[in-house]
């Protein structure tokens, strides 16, 4: 997979992806993460890639030219699954949308910057527009790493423990149950003893049923419409 960043502010994004899992998936050669300077495809001297909007108000708006002129830049390279525009008023990301993102090939992000893009940039060329929730970033930048982080951890051989993924919260619906390493008792704490019983049938089925008391507890809301209750135990 590449993903390809566009962005005037290429140094937010210089070091999501120099440590840990996502630089060791563009070692594999799994995913290849690059940035692009909006303002190097800039028209004119000052390298402008802002203007005031027409009709007034505050704040600036990504002019249509460089932008473009990067878009078609890339897209003359290589062909992009979906060109996605990070802004607050996209769909909100979600597990599900990172799952079916890690199975593309190509994908291009425009990070929105100031007030965003005319509007002509998202008519013409984008084919998503993601936020990450329901608040306001300084820029889409943050908000890009974010996606790019959840996607690329999804594509097969980026993690180690390729069940890990598969145990994430979310991935089955429920959040996660918690989780204990060694010391087996801290200052009277103990491990659950189920956990250190070494049945893992038991513990499977204890897992599933922490991680549904715990969903109920903190988000019923992922449970609405689902039959737990009734469920069947894990394997
Ligand atoms: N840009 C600014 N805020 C954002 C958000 N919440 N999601 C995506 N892009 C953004």
């Amino acid at each position: 997979m590449q993903i390809d960043i566009i962005t005037v502010v290429p140094g937010l994004l210089e070091g999501p992806f120099s440590h840990s899992i996502l630089k060791r998936a563009e070692e594999k050669g799994l995913a290849k993460v690059q940035v692009h300077n909006l303002r190097e495809y800039a028209t004119n001297k000052q390298k402008q890639v802002d203007d005031y909007a027409f009709g007034g108000g505050a704040g600036m708006v990504m002019m249509i030219e460089p932008v473009a002129r990067c878009i078609e830049a890339l897209k003359s390279q290589r062909d992009y699954d979906e060109i996605i525009y990070m802004t607050p008023d996209g769909e909100t990301f979600d597990q599900q949308m990172a799952n079916s993102l890690s199975l593309k090939g190509n994908l291009m992000i425009l990070c929105g910057h100031y007030k965003g893009v005319d509007e002509r940039i998202r008519q013409r060329y984008i084919t998503r527009e993601i936020s990450i929730g329901d608040f306001v970033l300084s820029g889409g930048e943050l908000a890009a790493a974010v996606v790019a982080d959840a996607v690329i951890r999804l594509i097969p051989g980026v993690l180690n423990d390729e069940t890990s993924a598969l145990t994430d919260s979310f991935q089955d619906g429920l959040l996660a149950p918690p989780i204990y390493t060694r010391p087996a008792e801290y200052e009277g704490m103990k491990v659950p003893d189920i956990l250190l019983s070494g049945h893992n049938e038991k513990i499977a089925n204890w897992r599933f049923e922490e991680s549904v008391r715990r969903t109920k507890k903190r988000r019923p809301d992922l449970l609405e419409g689902k039959n737990i209750e009734a469920g069947e135990k894990r394997k």
